[in-house]
């Protein structure tokens, strides 16, 4: 081999060394090192006109909080002292998550935020968020958790063996509802503020029989990073974070936590972890973080190969389940 080509491949060696010694460093930073600023956001209110003392501290508005990985973020953020503004489509449920978390976090002010999400209506969401506004609540957080493939079921489906309620269900839920939420709240938010949004593996490995779910979590994330970024070139001071989730235990998803599935609260607290990391897409739980980056290493051939076989296996289990369910009916 002559001297120039082997300088040409030492080169391209040190390059290619370079950008994995980059991402180790960076993922053992973030895992490790970091430190959270979610304090930050427990500011008390600029100019407090809500009545009770504890009501004039910091609010956090979280969507699906009814269940699952929003049920998750609830009590780790009241465990961190802020107020909850809890959301969902069931006034029992959500009576029920209240008073638990009033037992368990006496000093913290909940509030309930009952609508369904679909139909999506923006008149709603704007009269409930012009409510907030009257009441002079401090709202510096807002999870956009609501979404989900399982909405629909079966979740694995041909796009065109879907019906147009089930798309258009599938798409309110995962796009519809967290962006005309987040435009309506975000000029109540008090800053500094952070809006944190339920992202999914599929928006970065998409598979087979789960279109308009992935293609939504794509928007999700793809959604994070414009907004986080125009909100930075406007002089506003809120960070916003697409969280990329593996397999969390949730009602929707329920099976053993294991090495590959944590529980919600894991999920939550692990997300927390990372406010003010920097990044616009995080996957928050180390394990995930490492399954998608050993995948993302794949050959493109020899990953779209094994996305439809796993997801093929998935759609099996899925249909075995409603079976049993049926026939346990
Ligand atoms: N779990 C996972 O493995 C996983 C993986 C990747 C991404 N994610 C993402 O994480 C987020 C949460 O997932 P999850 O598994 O925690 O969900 P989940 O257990 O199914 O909980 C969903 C929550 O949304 C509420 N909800 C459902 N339909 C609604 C509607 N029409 N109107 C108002 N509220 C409604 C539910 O209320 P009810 O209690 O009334 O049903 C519940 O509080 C989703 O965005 C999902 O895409 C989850």
């Amino acid at each position: 081999m002559s001297s120039s080509s082997s300088n040409v491949l030492t080169a391209f060696g040190t390059l290619i060394a370079t950008y994995y010694a980059y991402n180790i460093f960076s993922f053992l930073y973030l895992f490790i090192f970091h430190r959270s600023t979610i304090s930050r956001y427990l500011q008390p209110a600029i100019a407090p006109a809500a009545s009770s003392t504890s009501e004039h501290r910091s609010w956090a508005l979280i969507t699906g909080a009814s269940d699952g990985i929003g049920l998750g973020f609830a009590h780790e953020l009241a465990s961190d002292g802020f107020n909850i503004i809890l959301h969902g489509r069931s006034p029992t449920k959500l009576a029920a998550v209240e008073a638990a978390l009033k037992a368990q976090y006496p000093h913290i002010s909940t509030r309930l935020f009952v609508l369904d999400a679909y139909p999506c209506s923006a008149s709603a969401i704007d009269d409930y968020v012009r409510g907030l506004a009257k009441d002079g609540l401090c709202i510096r957080i807002l999870v956009n958790n609501i979404g989900g493939g399982a909405l629909v079921s079966p979740a694995f489906r041909q796009l065109t063996h879907f019906t147009a309620a089930e798309v258009q269900k599938l798409i309110d839920l995962n796009v519809g509802f967290p962006t005309l939420l987040t435009r309506a709240l975000l000029p109540v938010m008090q800053e500094p503020a952070l809006v944190l949004n339920l992202g999914s593996f599929v928006a970065r490995i998409p598979g087979p029989w789960l279109t308009v779910y992935a293609g939504s979590k794509a928007f999700n994330m793809s959604w994070s990073r414009s907004l986080g970024l125009e909100l930075r070139a406007e002089g506003r001071d809120v960070e916003v974070m697409g969280l990329v989730v593996g397999e969390v235990q949730s009602a929707g998803h329920p099976g053993p936590v294991g090495l590959v599935m944590c529980s919600s609260r894991t999920l939550a607290k692990s997300a927390l972890d990372k406010i003010g990391c920097g990044r616009h897409t995080v996957a928050p739980w180390w394990r995930h973080a490492a399954i998608l980056a050993l995948v993302e290493c794949l050959p493109d051939a020899l990953l779209n190969w094994s996305m439809v076989r796993a997801t093929r296996s998935l759609m099996e289990k899925d249909k075995k389940l409603l079976e049993a369910d049926k026939r346990n009916l």
